[in-house]
């Protein structure tokens, strides 16, 4: 596969004035910061306080040499946290900023959907903007006028075709951006969060959309902060931080390991000096982790993933009649999810213990959605309780979405998903 985009160190630098307005600020941080004069200057500060602040100027960098290549027809996800330098990337590609230092090749025509407003001319009404943005694609007029009705009618904005764009509300603006941003058949696609705004059923237009030009072959580089739509869309993800590259990889390897990367709590929880557990103490559990499907801790799951609970116990005797273990977990407010107990599950603990160990309890897709969930435990030695320890405050792990049903689709209406499948009877 031949490689579409080859960036080679590319890094962006920007230079912030504070004491006087920003140079690079937007509106609103510019009005704020001469709002703040102003009160400076009517209520002065006394004498001794009153300096004369120099204007400083300090540079910073929101890319720093970063280089990738994407072959032609693959789907690139960026994920990072705010402020990477994910939208500045986007910027470089579609040519609205240049990079400081390092190159980037291009070699096809590319279409972005990146904050609303970029690309259309508030004057020019809906049809005039979409010939406009055609014509830069460097399409003909025949051409563009083949995908017009499509263009329109995924943008549901016929009424409004001869309004000048400056007059549609932000809903409006976003569907006409977008369906000309996918409909013009670009070679490259870069789309910036579109999934952070507009309502459900467009959204899911919209990634119905991205999986279209996906399957005709175009190269696609979407940002997102929705994990389950970079998993279902994206064929590799590369994960930003502070302007560089940290992690690149297959889109369910990468994003458990971003997860991880920002997670600084503590990934094995020792429960030994737990307060507020009651029981017999003659096997008590000291430890809970979750493990991946590599084996490694992790404190942020993904719906629909493999997952040990893993529980490290500590006995002090060597037989026992009967063991029966179980541990619940609970929403946040306290209503218990659901319950995994071993004598339910079959697991039949031996007789002879071993003085310490694990009890691992296989999940082989996890169903529950976006949340933070709150864990407790039970285990019982001969019918009496050894060790009990209620769902509390700080045992907890977190769920990000993830694409359980492989649809792409993340509702997170209800904590708990179950596994399942429709048909039709007629
Ligand atoms: N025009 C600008 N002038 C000065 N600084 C800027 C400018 N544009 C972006 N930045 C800064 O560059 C850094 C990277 O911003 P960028 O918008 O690329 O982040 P991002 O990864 O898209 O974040 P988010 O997830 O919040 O959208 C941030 O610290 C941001 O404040
Ligand atoms: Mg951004």
């Amino acid at each position: 596969m031949s490689n579409i985009i080859d960036a080679k160190n590319l890094g962006k630098q920007y230079r912030l004035h504070h004491g006087g307005l920003f140079v690079n600020a937007s509106l609103k941080e510019s009005f704020t910061a001469f709002a703040d004069r102003l009160r400076r200057s009517v209520h002065p500060a006394p004498l001794e306080q009153k300096k004369i602040v120099p204007q400083k100027v300090e540079s910073f960098w929101a890319l720093k040499d970063l280089s990738f290549k994407v072959a032609q027809g693959e789907r690139l996800g960026l994920i990072g946290r705010n402020g990477a330098g994910k939208s500045t990337l986007l910027k470089i590609l579609s040519r609205i900023t240049w990079p400081t230092t390092g190159q980037v090749k291009i070699n096809g025509r590319v279409s972005s959907l990146l904050e609303v407003g970029t690309g259309f001319h508030p004057e020019l009404t809906g049809r005039e903007n979409i010939y406009l943005n055609g014509a830069i694609l460097g399409m003909n007029r025949t051409e563009i006028r083949r995908k017009f009705d499509e263009i329109v009618w995924f943008a549901e904005i016929e009424k409004f075709l001869d309004t000048p764009a400056k007059r549609y509300s932000s809903g409006m603006y976003l569907r006409l951006a977008f369906a000309v941003a996918a409909h013009l058949e670009p070679d490259i696609l870069l789309v910036d969060e579109v999934l952070a705004v507009g309502d459900a059923s467009f959204r899911e237009k919209c990634l119905g959309k991205m999986r279209d030009v996906g399957r005709q072959g175009r190269t696609i580089i979407m940002v997102s902060h929705s994990m389950a739509a970079i998993e279902n869309l994206c064929t590799r993800v590369l994960v930003l931080d502070k302007g560089q590259k940290i992690m690149e990889g297959s889109p369910a390897r990468t994003i458990q390991g971003y997860l991880n990367a920002f997670d600084d709590k503590d990934k094995i929880l020792s429960i030994e000096q737990w307060d507020d557990r009651r029981g017999t103490g003659e096997i008590r559990i000291h430890s809970f982790c979750v493990l991946d499907h590599e084996r490694q801790p992790v404190n942020t799951l993904v719906s629909g993933k493999y997952y040990i609970f893993r529980f490290g116990y500590k006995a002090g005797i060597d037989k026992a009649k009967s063991i029966d273990f179980s541990f619940t977990v609970s929403d946040r407010n306290g209503r218990v999810l659901f319950r995994n107990r071993t004598l339910e599950s079959g697991l039949d603990l031996p007789a002879t213990l071993c003085p310490k160990g694990y009890l691992d309890c296989r999940i082989p897709r996890l169903g529950l959605t976006r949340g933070r969930y709150a864990f407790g435990f039970t285990m019982i030695v001969d019918g009496v309780e050894s060790d009990h320890l209620p769902g509390a405050q700080g045992l907890y792990f977190d769920v990000m979405d993830g694409d359980f049903f492989g649809t792409s689709q993340m509702s997170d209406l209800a904590p708990v998903i179950v596994d399942h499948k429709w048909t039709i009877d007629v």
